[in-house]
């Protein structure tokens, strides 16, 4: 857990609330988070994901792991403790744009489930819904797809602290969305993602 290191803040509310920036872009906020292995296919469901739900008229946004670790979290690493910082500030990230009414499409490994409970929590408890998808793809059908050459690398030791390799996965327990990649084509990803946004009313206008 992160302590709280200034003091004598507070929080501070505005006069225009969620419900008012609802019914201004006519959708609700909601953070989507793709868990799963290096090359298992999150960022992959979340730009066809985006692309729909663009198509739809609803407004998306992706924060990937790669592009945030380039940027914001530039400092971090891939210890277990910088990992945990990194999904921390992910969720804090994510929670803002939910909080504004965007469709948060959050994809990183996030390979310990007490750092995402922790972000599950975050929302929760301001009333936000997250929704854990879990992009499940078999470690032996990651390790062939490849895509960057860090399998190749971390096996022959040239990364250290790979998840999979030598560093672990903590599948999720009970996610909302359950993706088998190897068994799907992207578009049946999405497919099933909008069915449960559909099911659960997420894609219904506020009045
Ligand atoms: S997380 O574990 O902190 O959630 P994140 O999703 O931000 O990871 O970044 C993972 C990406 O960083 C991978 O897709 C891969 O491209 C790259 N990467 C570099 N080193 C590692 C490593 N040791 N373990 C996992 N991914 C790594």
């Amino acid at each position: 857990m992160t302590d709280q290191v200034a003091t004598n803040v507070h929080w501070h509310d505005g006069d225009i609330t969620r419900e008012d920036r609802a019914r201004l872009i006519q959708q609700r906020g909601a953070t989507l988070w793709f868990t799963g292995l290096s090359g298992s296919g999150k960022s992959s469901v979340a730009v066809a994901l985006e692309q729909r739900l663009y198509e739809m008229g609803h407004l998306s946004y992706r924060l990937d792991g790669d592009n945030i670790r380039l940027g914001i979290n530039k400092n971090l690493g891939f210890s277990a403790e910088d990992r945990a910082e990194n999904i921390r500030r992910i969720g804090e990230i994510a929670k803002l744009f939910a909080d504004t009414g965007v469709i948060t499409l959050s994809s990183f490994i996030s390979p310990y489930r007490q750092d995402r409970d922790r972000v599950r929590e975050i929302h929760e408890s301001a009333d936000l819904t997250f929704i854990e998808v879990f992009v499940d793809c078999p470690l032996e059908e990651a390790e062939k797809r490849d895509p960057k050459g860090l399998y190749k690398k971390a096996r022959a030791g040239e990364i250290k602290n790979f998840t999979g390799i030598d560093d672990p996965y903590e599948a999720p327990l009970a996610p909302e969305i359950h993706l088998h990649t190897a068994a799907m084509s992207v578009e049946q990803e999405v497919d099933t993602v909008i069915d449960y946004l559909q099911q659960h009313g997420y894609l219904r206008a506020p009045q």
